[in-house]
Formats: structure tokens, sequence, C-alpha cells
């Protein structure tokens, strides 16, 4: 059995581009997989906090000493590494907020992102503990970034940090220019995109 974890972040129900590419993805994934599970992540309805000093603290103290209390301020992020290291696939989808990515997204990678859990660290450097997965990025853009691409902070970013995590098998699609495209000319690259994978 295959499983896909889908990870939302558009504030946007309706109207996602980025909502919309990952639906057609996960479409032709259960075509492929029949036999599967879906684990969905609505990050605009899961309403992580922030990091707290004493989220660090328990982060930052070993497992076998941490008290009740720094479990339970860890639970969350618990779950979620143990939900992110149970899926075969990752289809994140998002939009671009402020040239980079939504906060909602920004504080879940927070809750991920631990020494020991999800990557390590030594004398030679670090090394990502998540492998043997294939992460699938569907990003909308406003704007066309042809001539500003250096304003993009979100694909470098994400491709950097799950490649820190280590994720090697990274897809990224983006569709751009959705504020400024009439809609059929948005559906023609849809449709292009959908090609692709
Ligand atoms: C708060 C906010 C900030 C945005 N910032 C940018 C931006 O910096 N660059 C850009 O190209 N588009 C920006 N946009 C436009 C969105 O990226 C675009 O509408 C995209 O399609 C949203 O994703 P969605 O369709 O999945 O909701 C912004 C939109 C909102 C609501």
């Amino acid at each position: 059995m295959k499983k896909l974890l889908r990870i939302d972040t558009s504030t946007r129900k309706n109207d996602s581009h980025s909502r919309d590419l990952a639906n057609r993805y996960e479409k032709k994934w259960k075509e492929k997989n029949s036999d599967n599970v879906i684990i969905n992540r609505d990050l605009s309805e899961t309403k992580l906090p922030h990091l707290t000093q004493p989220f660090i603290d328990a982060m930052f103290t070993a497992k076998d000493e941490r008290n009740t209390s720094m479990n339970e301020t860890l639970r969350d992020s618990a779950i979620l590494i143990e939900e992110l290291k149970s899926a075969d696939t990752i289809l994140l989808s998002l939009p671009m907020y402020n040239f980079g990515i939504p906060s909602s997204l920004k504080a879940y990678i927070d809750h991920i992102t631990r020494v020991g859990e999800t990557f390590t660290m030594d004398e030679n450097g670090f090394t990502g503990l998540v492998t043997g997965k294939k992460l699938v990025i569907f990003s909308a853009y406003g704007a066309v970034f042809d001539e500003m691409k250096q304003m993009d902070f979100v694909e470098p970013y994400l491709k950097s940090l799950f490649g820190f995590l280590g994720f090697t098998d990274i897809e990224y699609y983006a569709i751009e220019g959705t504020s400024m495209l009439s809609s059929d000319v948005l559906e023609e690259k849809k449709e292009a995109l959908s090609g692709l994978f």
C-alpha cells in the first residue's frame, strides 16, 4: 500500500491554483496507486504556533531526559514528523506570499526540522534522515517571474530545506501569473504542467 501525505497551504479553498494543481496530481497518483492511503494536512486550518523557548528547550533536551511537560510541548511536532516519515510521497501545494512561503508552512517546517529526528549533525556536517521519498511541490505565483527570478525565494528555499532533510527526489512545478493572466491562459498552462507528471 502506498501512502500520500498531502499538505495544502493556500488560504483559498475554492479558487486556489496551487490546490487545483495538487488535485490533478492526486487524481493521477490514485489511478497509478489503487491500493493507497492519503493523509490530508491543511495548514490553513491547522494552527501551528510559532516556535517558543519551551519548545526549543524541549527539542534540545535528550529524549530520555525530557519530562512530561516537555513531551507535551513536542507532541504536535512528533505527530507531524511521524506522519512525514510514514509517507512514500509528499504532495505540497502553496501560494507565494510576499515573495516567500506562507507563514503557516514556515511554522510546519519549524515543527518538523529537528536534530536527531529529521537530521543529524556531527563534525562532518549534516545528514538528512528523511530519505527514500518523493516530494512534489505545486506553487502558484501571482506575477510572472521571467525577469525577476531573483525575487523568488520559494523555490530555492524549499528545495534547499527539504534537500537538507534528506530528500533527493524533488519535483517542483510553478504556475506563474495567476493575478495577471486570463483564466483560459492559466488553464492552458495547467494542462501543460499536467503533461509533465
Ligand atoms: C497576501 C498575499 C501576498 C502575495 N504576495 C505575492 C508575491 O509576493 N508575489 C507574487 O507573485 N504573488 C503574490 N501574491 C499572489 C499569489 O501568489 C497568487 O494569487 C497565487 O495564485 C495564490 O495561490 P492560490 O491560487 O493557490 O491561492 C500574493 C497574494 C496574497 C494574498
